[in-house]
């Protein structure tokens, strides 16, 4: 084996390009839980892109044909069945794993000085994964994947002058059709994975070039050489430490994805809509359109803005700038440390308030807006859709979090960020 390598090295740099990446990277020793779901994304990432290669020798781009191709896979295809399963799981786990990662970046300051690049790489990342959903749902040409295309590309006719030009020439027709699924198949199937995956270069490049932040927010690249080691006080290599704790990480994970494949896969509705199983019916709308689980947070605040001056361009703009906003992050937090551990009260409260904020607006946005009722005809709601008002609530909660964040963090009690990282 040794032999082996170091032929290929003599030839081409594989060691090194090795030990670049990830065997000689230095990672603070005190990564902890929320550390898993970096290395868990690169593994669905991989995934996604198997099973879709495998999922595009089978399947049809083209509306007379989409719908039964799918089918095709389930029944008829062998193991087409599990292949699109793992597909249509892997999106939505997809989802899970990149919250859960941006959480990690909330509650560790990940986002701050020096990893602002880190981060903005992250929320395009978080853009493009948002492109690749929306394209990718329409592709089985079912129900919900028609209706929720004519619904999304409709909102950008909301912007003035050019909006209805522009719906059309995304669609490349007056209404979804064939030419919409031919170009949503391409860019699903390879515009956006090649940008994705340059995406993804990107964010560990720039991260190995600051070097990972930690639960303590300590800068091991600061801290004094151990003389014995060469390495930082609180410093390991990746390899074979973070290897093996990874692995851990991915096996968790697999078995919490089995379970959903073999057992549940629509995820009683949540993860494929019971909608979708319904062919496209351009004559026929469904009683409800609601988007997948992940982008319900969103949508939720989008309903929740009135229409003022006949145009709902308002709600949109709110929409957008509900995504946009995590880009200025790391320069709207004004806070003394990084980590909440060494937080005060007014920073964690307005996180706690954000997160419980967009759990809410998540649920908002996959029932109807009748769903609680209305108000009386009295003032001050006037018979207003009750979900409707808590959705307007939430998005202004939403919002509070980043617009007052240079306010809240500069005022904030922290405690003294140690030298040291901790243990526990
Ligand atoms: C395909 C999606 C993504 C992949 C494959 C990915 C991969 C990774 C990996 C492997 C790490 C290092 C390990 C770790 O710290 O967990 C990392 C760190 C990081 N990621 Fe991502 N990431 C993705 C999306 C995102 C998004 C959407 C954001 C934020 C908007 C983000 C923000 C960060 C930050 C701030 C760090 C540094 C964390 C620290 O050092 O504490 N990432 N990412």
């Amino acid at each position: 084996m040794s032999k082996l390598m170091t032929w290929i090295d003599d030839r081409f740099p594989l060691t090194p390009l090795w030990e670049l990446a990830w065997g000689k990277y230095i990672a603070p020793k005190n990564f902890n839980f929320w550390y898993y779901f970096g290395s868990l994304a690169a593994l669905v990432l991989v995934m996604q892109i198997g099973t879709g290669i495998w999922l595009t020798m089978d399947y049809k781009p083209d509306a007379t044909l989409a719908f039964g191709s799918v089918e095709y896979i389930m029944r008829d295809v062998q193991w087409g069945w599990l292949i699109r399963y793992m597909h249509s799981t892997g999106a939505s786990m997809f989802f899970v794993v990149v919250y859960l990662h941006m959480f990690r970046g909330l509650i560790y300051g990940s986002y701050r000085k020096p990893r602002e690049l880190t981060w903005i790489f992250g929320c395009l990342i978080y853009l493009a994964l948002m492109a690749e959903a929306f394209f990718g749902y329409l592709l089985p040409w079912g129900q919900m994947s028609y209706w929720g295309a004519q619904v999304i590309v409709n909102l950008f006719s909301a912007i003035p002058v050019i909006g209805g030009d522009l719906s059309t020439w995304i669609r490349g027709d007056y209404t979804i059709s064939d030419v919409t699924l031919n170009r949503f198949f391409a860019f699903h199937v390879a515009a956006l994975p090649l940008v994705l995956i340059a995406l993804v270069a990107a964010h560990l490049i720039a991260l190995h070039e600051t070097g990972s932040n930690n639960p303590d927010g300590v800068e091991i690249k600061k801290q004094p050489k151990d003389p014995k080691t060469g390495l930082p006080l609180d410093g390991i290599y990746s390899h074979p430490y973070y290897t093996v704790k990874d692995i851990v990480g991915v096996v968790a994970f697999l078995a919490v994805f089995s379970a959903i494949v073999f057992f549940t896969p629509d995820m009683g509705g949540y993860f494929l809509e019971s909608n979708n199983f319904i062919p496209a019916n351009p004559l026929k709308t469904p009683p409800e359109i609601a988007p997948v689980w992940y982008f319900t947070p969103y949508y939720a605040m989008l309903r929740a803005v009135p229409s003022f001056l006949q145009t709902q361009v308002w709600g949109v703009i709110v929409m957008g700038a509900s995504v946009l906003i995590f880009f200025v992050l790391p320069w709207l937090d004004r806070g003394a440390v990084k980590s909440i551990r060494y937080r005060g009260t007014l920073y964690k409260s307005f996180l706690a308030a954000f997160i419980v904020a967009f759990l809410i607006l998540g649920y908002l946005g996959t029932v109807p807006v009748t769903v609680w009722g209305q108000f009386g005809d009295a003032a001050p709601f006037y018979g207003a859709d009750r979900a409707t008002v808590l959705s307007r609530f939430l998005t202004l909660v939403y919002f509070a979090f980043f617009l007052l964040m240079p306010w809240y963090t500069s005022r904030d009690k922290t405690k003294p960020q140690p030298d040291r990282v901790r243990w526990k």
